[in-house]
């Protein structure tokens, strides 16, 4: 089970690598490489940069052996994020050896947060450019063929990227990831994210409505809404008289682009998730029953601590009112253990109020001190490795059995599911997710069903972390 946990946390919160298509070989003849790691934003930002190089006649490829080109897009958002970042860098080293003229270069996170520092570091890397210079990386590549080091770490107020259209990589075909804001202006005091992704931007709603309608229209039946705080979402059109649009509008002009398009967003700051934002999600069967509300801890004195600006009280009747709203919504949370002074106490605050919220997931993580957060210049990281991974371990142990309990509680329901893929365990077998996020494992028997459809499947057991089922007709 905490192996099933970890590798949760690993394929989408905190990411790992992925492969990415391979096209047509004859259609491009420069080749790139790229992995990504950290939050699905930045493999959203991974497809963006895909379309830029596809404007500039490179092809993606699987194959390291066969690029010219090879990025990583990382992740600064723990101490292990980096250290995964840098172990790939030594092995791009011996490529490089092989192939001389092969170009290497660091996007993301870690770029923007150790700039040109990173050229110092890492010798072997040729480019490095932050988050928000993406449009200059064909000239940053051009810079860099000529024998230069190339480095744009630039961050913008306005830049969203809204005219691109990000080339889908390893897509399914049925889901995608529609980013709707950058930035961050919260600062919660352990994170690096405002630091490496500057300040909140909202994207022009007209463009994300209309990236969501084509994907409708290629076949896509499920977006996820993307951003580090998506309730703070406001965009004011351009038109006069035209109104302010909130995340509540967004959800609602995005959920009624089809019936059959799911919508699903990502990530809520319970501080901001508004009465109209759930009210609405009542309101449209499309939007998904389930959201991602990051606690982070359940004691006031941490909270406070941390600059999350709420209580444990307030962040119980938040999750109370939310219950209450839409009884079928399905809960789950970030939590880190250990952050600077945390006591025992302030420890079994956090198990109580993971009870309270009764999450059906949580992504858990010990604190990692980050350079240059205000955590790191105000407090200092006081608790011991041993103590951090002990209740980290507690809180694990607690979300496994509310996992299980919750799962086994779905037994005998009937869901309506949307089947994404193939299942990894068998050729016979669909996979699926319903509204509440659980993924459900069920015979294809002979229904002639494809992807990208719905189908009632009713529970019949589960493993964990999967809900297996069969279709009821
Ligand atoms: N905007 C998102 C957060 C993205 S970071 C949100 O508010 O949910 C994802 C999670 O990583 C955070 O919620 C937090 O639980 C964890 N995290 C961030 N900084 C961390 C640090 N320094 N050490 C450990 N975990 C951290
Ligand atoms: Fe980091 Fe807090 Fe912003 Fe999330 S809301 S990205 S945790 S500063
Ligand atoms: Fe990591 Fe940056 Fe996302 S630090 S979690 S990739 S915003």
């Amino acid at each position: 089970m905490l192996e099933l946990q970890e590798k949760t946390i690993d394929e989408t919160r905190q990411g790992s690598a992925y492969a990415p298509f391979a096209e047509d070989p004859n259609q491009y003849t420069k080749k790139f490489y790229i992995e990504s790691y950290g939050c699905q934003m930045n493999f959203n930002d991974s497809e963006i940069v895909a379309s830029i190089l596809h404007n500039e006649g490179f092809g993606a490829t699987r194959y390291l052996e066969e690029a010219s080109l090879i990025l990583l897009n990382t992740c600064s958002i723990r101490e292990k994020a980096e250290q995964t970042v840098r172990n790939r860098l030594q092995i791009f080293r011996s490529l490089k050896k092989e192939n001389p003229g092969l170009l290497i270069g660091v996007l993301g996170c870690m770029a923007e947060r150790l700039k040109a520092k990173f050229l110092e570091e890492e010798r072997l890397v040729d480019i490095v450019i932050g988050p928000d210079a993406y449009r200059t990386l064909p000239a940053l590549i051009t810079e860099a063929e000529g024998g230069q080091k190339a480095v744009n770490v630039l961050l913008s107020r306005e830049e969203t990227y809204a005219d691109i259209s990000p080339v889908r990589l390893d897509s399914n075909g049925v889901s995608a990831f529609v980013s709707i804001m950058r930035g961050c202006n919260n600062m919660c005091t352990f994170c690096v994210v405002p630091f490496t992704r500057g300040r909140e931007r909202s994207r022009d709603a007209a463009s994300v409505l209309a990236e969501c309608r084509d994907l409708f229209d290629k076949g896509y039946r499920e977006v996820t809404l993307l951003g580090q705080n998506v309730d703070s979402y406001y965009f004011i059109p351009k038109e006069e008289d035209a109104q302010v649009i909130t995340f509540a509008k967004l959800l609602e002009m995005v959920a009624q682009i089809d019936p059959k398009l799911r919508v699903r967003f990502s990530t809520s700051h319970p501080k901001d998730i508004t009465d109209e934002v759930i009210y609405t999600m009542a309101r449209y069967d499309n939007i998904c029953k389930y959201i991602h509300l990051p606690v982070q801890s359940g004691s006031t004195r941490v909270l406070q601590l941390m600059n999350r600006t709420y209580t444990r009280e307030w962040y119980m009747k938040k999750v109370d009112r939310i219950r209450e709203i839409i009884p079928d919504i399905a809960l789950s949370s970030d939590v880190i253990t250990g952050f600077c002074t945390e006591t025992e106490e302030d420890h079994r605050d956090t198990l109580m109020i993971m009870e309270h919220a009764n999450y059906d997931l949580s992504y858990m993580f010990a604190y990692s001190e980050r350079p240059g957060t205000l955590a790191q210049r105000r407090y200092a990281d006081d608790i011991p490795e041993d103590v951090k991974k002990r209740r980290l371990t507690e809180v694990i142990e607690l979300q496994n059995k509310m996992t299980r309990a919750n799962y086994n509680a779905d037994i005998g329901k009937v869901f309506e599911v949307l089947i994404e893929s193939t299942s990894k365990r068998s050729e016979e077998q669909w996979s699926g997710r319903n509204s509440q996020n659980k993924v459900i494992v069920f015979d294809k028997g002979h229904y002639g069903l494809n992807k990208g459809e719905y189908v009632k499947v009713k529970v019949t057991g589960t493993t964990g972390a999967t809900l297996l089922g069969e279709i009821t007709a």
